[in-house]
């Protein structure tokens, strides 16, 4: 809100969206700090439209984010990870669309490891008052008005951007609200941190093994907790780089650009930090489908451009 006035024409809705994805944070937080007592743990027995397991949790987080953003009445249509198709919310006069990924890392949620949701936040294409269409849901990153994630921690924390740099705030459990802990936050030019899952190592492309060999000769950490939001947090506070290459197993690799790639990107480099594909920025890929997979080299820019380069190299012989 402090910021609304930085906006020509805002008119206070983005700001009730966040609030509105806030609540819904709030309410899953809650069943979060209560999955070792209530019976929300473990598999559900289906499978979401990636072909994944869903976890109980997986399912409960997607209904509290699409309930909020539906009653919140800002938002004309939604992309979750949890569901093939465009959501249409019924509110054609709302000017936002929202990709989502409401619970990301849910495999970790049975052993008490950090959790979150990421978001992303676009203006519609098509007239206000008509039904939104395919057109309003896949727009590139840099088209993205606000993204944000939420880490189910240590701690909560939510930070997001709206394009005007990067702040974080931290959930006070005794007063159920949202305190800026983290203003303006920037990641460092280089890190000494590297993240991603080893264990695919033989089936990454050539420069990506020896890129990692290079980390490792110079000493650099290993951290991968495999809960992108919680990797990625850790980078951002102390410079690093994630690295989710393709695999043979995922060609395209294996996260989401609509509701992974893009709102951490633009987060990144609102930090001062890089996203790549490899060949080009995350923020400059044309979405062709709702739940498309890209690579992702995110983090310090130093770290992102040497990783670029050495793709760039694998182009050209
Ligand atoms: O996209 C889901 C996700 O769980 C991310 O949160 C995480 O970084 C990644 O997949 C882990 O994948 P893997 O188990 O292949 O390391």
């Amino acid at each position: 809100m402090r910021n609304q006035e930085a906006f020509q024409f805002a008119s206070g809705e983005l700001s009730q969206l966040l609030r509105d994805i806030a609540l819904a944070s709030k309410i899953l937080n809650r069943e979060i700090n209560r999955a070792g007592l209530a019976d929300v743990t473990g598999l559900l027995g289906s499978q979401n439209v990636q072909g994944e397991a869903q976890q109980k949790l997986d399912v409960i987080a997607d209904i509290r984010f699409l309930r909020a953003l539906k009653n919140g009445g800002e938002v004309c249509a939604i992309i979750s990870e949890e569901e093939p198709e465009i959501i249409l919310t019924g509110n054609n006069h709302a000017k936002y669309v929202v990709a989502i990924d409401p619970l990301d890392g849910s495999s970790n949620i049975d052993a008490n490891v950090s959790i979150g949701t990421i978001f992303s936040i676009f203006r519609r294409k098509t007239p206000i008052g008509t039904v939104p269409t395919i057109k309003d849901c896949i727009q590139r990153g840099d088209e993205q008005v606000a993204a944000g994630y939420i880490l189910y921690g240590s701690s909560t924390i939510l930070v997001y951007t709206t394009g005007k740099g990067v702040n974080g705030f931290t959930y006070d459990n005794s007063l159920g609200e949202y305190f800026l802990s983290h203003p303006q936050m920037q990641v460092n030019d280089n890190g000494k941190i590297f993240s991603c899952n080893e264990g695919n190592f033989y089936d990454f492309p050539q420069n990506i093994q020896d890129y990692l060999t290079d980390c490792k000769k110079k000493r650099y950490a290993g951290r991968y907790i495999g809960s992108l939001v919680g990797d990625f947090h850790r980078n951002l506070l102390k410079g690093g780089v994630y690295l989710y290459p393709p695999t043979l197993q995922n060609p395209e690799g294996k996260l989401r650009l609509l509701y992974e790639c893009l709102p951490l990107a633009f987060i990144i480099e609102q930090a001062g930090g890089k996203a790549s594909d490899g060949k080009q920025r995350i923020l400059e890929i044309q979405p062709q489908n709702l739940h498309q997979r890209s690579p992702l080299y995110i983090g310090s820019s130093t770290m992102v451009d040497a990783i670029e380069e050495s793709c760039k190299e694998v182009a050209v012989n």
